[in-house]
């Protein structure tokens, strides 16, 4: 893990080198009193590092999956594994904030879905299958949305790509890959919210935690198996990514409110490592995001007035005393 300041580095080395005098005078600075920990986070307020936690410039696979080059994510884990990346990126590609914008849009949210709303079926209320008479459910307005979140429940938010320029970006730069993609928004209040049992989905699945922490499990079988053995049991954490090949089951556990996006695919047509296609981004019809931002011209500041100073004007007033 990288240092986030001076005292990180302080503790590493002296840890390291066994210098414990350096401890001590540091600690006559803080008083008797002062324990390791405090001592180190005081040194990271004082001397903080520049956190390199920002999403590059520009978004390309490389970058989306460092630590891991794209050839070694296609040649070991692409169809075959799953892989996590912990590192504290792409965190911000959906905040709480984000998410209070977009519910306040309700109901102009275009396949809402609240999870583990009832006893049948997959137990999901989707509001534009209720809307158009597919789901024989109530309508809900607003306020009960918010109180069944309130309660606990769940909340998924489809097709989320164009909620912001990252998630745009990061859809083309998938794209040169993978056939056309979506972005899924999962948030959960609380832990022990309810989320999807057991699964498998048939497309190559990018889940990028944003917000509190979730369990995984994942499974060693692939659909059209059956999830029988555990393969895999982590903790994501805001920052990490998890990538899970299409088909191979999977399940979330939420321990905290949580906020992630699944930013999923399906494979090109015949694309095999053998036959490897990489689209060109000129070839992607998906619309780029536009920057709609209209400022006002700025008002013009005073300027003085240059003072003559052509070789004429001196030489007709001033000639050689100057
Ligand atoms: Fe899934």
């Amino acid at each position: 893990m990288r240092d986030k300041g001076f005292g990180d580095t302080f503790e590493r080395f002296t840890k390291a080198t066994g210098i414990k005098w350096l401890i001590i005078t540091v600690t006559g600075w803080f008083g008797s009193n002062c324990g390791c920990k405090y001592r180190q986070d005081l040194l990271n307020k004082w001397f903080p590092y520049k956190q390199n936690n920002k999403m590059n410039d520009k978004i390309t696979l490389n970058s989306i999956l460092d630590p891991i080059s794209p050839q070694i994510f296609f040649t070991e884990y692409w169809n075959k594994k799953h892989l996590i990346i912990r590192r504290n990126k792409f965190k911000d590609l959906f905040t709480w904030d984000d998410f209070n914008k977009c519910m306040n849009l309700y109901p102009d949210i275009k396949g809402l879905q609240v999870l583990d709303y009832r006893e049948e079926g997959d137990g999901r209320w989707c509001l534009d299958k209720v809307r158009k008479g597919e789901l024989k459910l109530p309508m809900l307005n607003k306020g009960t949305v918010y109180k069944l979140w309130k309660e606990g429940k769940s909340i998924a938010i489809p097709f989320a790509e164009y909620q912001k320029k990252d998630l745009v970006d990061i859809c083309i730069e998938f794209e040169k890959y993978f056939h056309k993609g979506q972005v899924n928004v999962y948030a959960s209040p609380r832990a022990g919210s309810k989320s999807f049992p057991p699964h498998a989905d048939g497309t190559e699945n990018f889940l990028f935690q944003q917000e509190g922490k979730q369990k995984w499990t994942i499974y060693k079988e692939f659909a059209p198996g059956k999830p029988k053995e555990i393969l895999d049991e982590f903790v994501l954490e805001a920052g990490d990514l998890l990538y899970i090949p299409q088909y191979q089951y999977h399940k979330v556990d939420t321990i905290s409110p949580r906020l992630m996006i699944s930013i999923h695919f399906t494979n090109k047509p015949k694309q095999s490592i053998k036959n490897f296609k990489i689209s060109k981004p000129e070839a992607n019809n998906r619309d780029k995001w536009i920057n709609w931002v209209s400022k006002p011209p700025k008002e013009k500041t005073f300027q003085p007035q240059r003072r003559m100073v052509s070789d004429t004007w001196k030489k007709k007033y001033f000639k050689d005393k100057i």
